[in-house]
């Protein structure tokens, strides 16, 4: 039972059978649109890690270098279509009755597939927030006209995104946690699982009695409690239905 096809298989009759799945998903479902990830090859943007951009004390010291950032994330995500990754996942949320995609992105590219029980963790990119009057919309400017942008009401605007030691939106981990205690089958597919609470998912699902499956092209900090499908999530993903 050590090869590849047999562990597909394996997941492949997991999916068939279940009543009901949660697929957990990171930066590497979208590498195959042309999105990079945070970490790894490619995830320095100029000399900076995610960790030191994607902090309110880096957006307050220096908002248009962290805007910069979004403005050269935005444009690249600007031009990515979804992929066969993306697509898989709504073809199995057509065939399971009770799916939920939980989703680290914030690219809404799986939205733009056609997935349609989505709980995005972190955000999205394509929302502004006003750090004075508070108020969200959606925001689609490429590239952004003025660096930093601002509200209407004269403060600053940041990404309607979940920054490192800030809390997730209210009801998204709720409802990804519930899920994942009661689903029988989860997937996890291109995270590092090194952020959390979002990793902290999989290890729920295991503890609730699902299988887990694991697709990254690498194995993860927590591929050891998991079932390690080990290849492209825009290959791996349509082998499995
Ligand atoms: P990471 O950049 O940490 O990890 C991406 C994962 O995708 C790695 O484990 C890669 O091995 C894997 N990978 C790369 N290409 C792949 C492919 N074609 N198919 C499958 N897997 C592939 O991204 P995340 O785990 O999503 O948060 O990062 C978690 C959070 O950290 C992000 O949501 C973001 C970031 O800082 C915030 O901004 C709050």
């Amino acid at each position: 039972m050590n090869s590849a096809v047999d562990t597909i298989s394996v997941a492949r009759s997991a999916l068939a059978e279940a009543r009901s799945a949660v697929v957990l998903t990171g930066a590497g479902v979208s590498v195959e649109s042309g999105v990079p990830t945070f970490r790894g090859a490619g995830g320095l943007w100029k000399t900076f890690r995610a960790e030191e951009l994607a902090t309110p004390f880096a957006f307050e010291r220096d908002p248009k270098l962290v805007w910069e950032w979004y403005d050269w994330r935005r444009q690249r995500i600007a031009q990515a279509k979804p992929n066969p990754g993306h697509h898989a996942l709504v073809e199995l949320e057509r065939r399971i009755s009770e799916f939920l995609l939980v989703t680290q992105n914030v690219d809404g590219l799986h939205a733009d597939a056609g997935s349609r029980e989505i709980v995005e963790l972190h955000g999205s990119i394509w929302r502004t927030q006003c750090v004075g009057c508070l108020e969200v919309r959606n925001n689609r400017e490429v590239p952004m006209k003025s660096m930093p942008p601002r509200c209407r009401c004269g403060a600053l605007l940041r990404p309607d995104v979940v920054w490192f030691g800030e809390g997730l939106p209210p009801g998204a981990l709720n409802r990804a946690t519930r899920a994942s205690q009661k689903c029988d089958v989860m997937l996890i597919v291109g995270t590092s699982s090194v952020v959390y609470p979002a990793a902290s998912l999989g290890p729920a699902a295991v503890h609730g009695g699902a299988q887990v499956f694991e697709i990254n092209t690498e194995p993860s900090d927590l591929s050891l409690y998991y079932t390690l499908l080990q290849g492209k999530a825009g290959e791996v993903l349509p082998a499995l239905l």
